[in-house]
């Protein structure tokens, strides 16, 4: 049989990063939050990975993945668990064999996770194979990915939708759940449209990898009274969603950012990740809110990275503040300019 004709199924997807403002940190089961968590689905950072199944005579699963058109092992355990999980809820692909091909429209050593973007694009290549073979509804669709995706990374199931998405139980949000992200709505306009600029502090270092970072809150004595604060934020953070209030909105959001790296530097082992430059940019962009009165915000990630978050219509004088103010505190200078987005975006092979 030529290669050709050994090709039974092609599909291609891209799916976006994701920007927490109240952060999931810790978990338990088979990868459930500890607490609930909603993001901004971004529109540039994103992955974009292709999917190629073939029939496997030997009944022996194999995966091969590319990155950037180069076979990489080094993902491969990540990958192979990720079919673990779909394989238990469609048995048929133990009969395949896959080749994965995959890129990020970011660079790769910027230190930005690809893990949300990467793990979502797979998650629904494999639930689109899933939909092909008739081993899953349309309607189960986005939900099915979705906790596909979290099995594969837990942020990667808030990928999935566009503007905002919320993943683990809220008792104020209707269909909230655990085990997928849905989409959240009840917003103003205006937060649809803000912008985030992620400067780049660190670009080579290494954040705390996610197994490690959720271990962390085994046993942590700040953990009960973290769940509870999260809570807690999500309904103040909801309710200037729905108000459209940026300045109680970026109150919010940087008391979050700050409490995630609080934990990681009372742990045990702790892990300071903050750079002096993350900490100087925080500083400034504190300041610029005040004197200007333009609601710029700051999130952080579990690393030095700054996202600055901001109003569409105060772009062109936060760019210039980023450019003449925050720009030196990145490594090479370097930021990446991105927004909020539109989730996913199914490719023609
Ligand atoms: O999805 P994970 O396991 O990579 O964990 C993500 C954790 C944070 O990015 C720090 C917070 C979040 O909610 O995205």
């Amino acid at each position: 049989m030529s290669d050709f004709e050994s090709i039974i199924h092609e599909v291609s997807w891209q799916s976006p990063s994701n920007i927490a403002l109240v952060k999931y940190w810790g978990k338990h089961g088979v990868q459930l939050p500890s607490n609930p968590s909603i993001s901004f689905t971004l529109n540039s950072c994103r992955t974009k990975t292709k999917l190629i199944s073939r029939k496997n005579d030997l009944s022996v699963r194999s995966i091969d993945v590319y990155v950037d058109d180069q076979l990489k092992s080094d993902f491969k355990p990540k990958v192979e668990k990720l079919f673990d999980h779909a394989e238990r809820r469609f048995p048929f692909l133990s009969s395949y064999s896959f080749e994965i091909r995959t890129n990020n429209t970011f660079p790769h050593s910027s230190g930005i996770a690809s893990s949300a973007s990467g793990m979502s694009a797979l998650a629904l290549c494999i639930c689109s194979f899933a939909l092909a073979q008739e081993a899953l509804e349309e309607s189960d669709f986005w939900k099915s990915a979705s906790e596909l995706a979290r099995l594969g990374s837990g942020s990667a199931c808030r990928s999935l939708f566009s503007g905002l998405s919320v993943w683990g139980e809220h008792t104020s949000i209707q269909g909230s759940s655990d085990k997928y992200g849905i989409q959240y709505d009840d917003v103003h306009p205006d937060f649809l449209k803000y912008q985030d600029t992620i400067l780049l502090i660190h670009k080579g270092q290494k954040s705390v990898s996610s197994t490690v970072g959720h271990k962390l809150l085994e046993g942590h004595p700040f953990a009960e009274i973290r769940f509870s604060e999260a809570r807690n934020n999500m309904d103040l953070l909801l309710d200037c969603l729905r108000k459209g209030d940026k300045f109680e909105f970026a109150e919010i959001v940087e008391k979050e950012a700050l409490m995630l790296h609080a934990l990681m530097m009372t742990s045990d082992p702790y892990f300071i990740l903050m750079q002096p430059e993350t900490l100087a940019a925080i500083k400034k962009i504190r300041e610029f809110r005040k004197q200007n009165n333009i609601p710029v915000a700051f999130t952080l990630d579990a690393g030095a990275n700054v996202h600055v978050l901001y109003p569409e219509d105060t772009k062109e004088k936060v760019l210039k503040f980023v450019q003449d103010e925050l720009a030196s505190f990145c490594e090479d200078g370097t930021y990446l300019c991105d927004s909020v987005g539109f989730g996913p975006t199914k490719e023609k092979c």
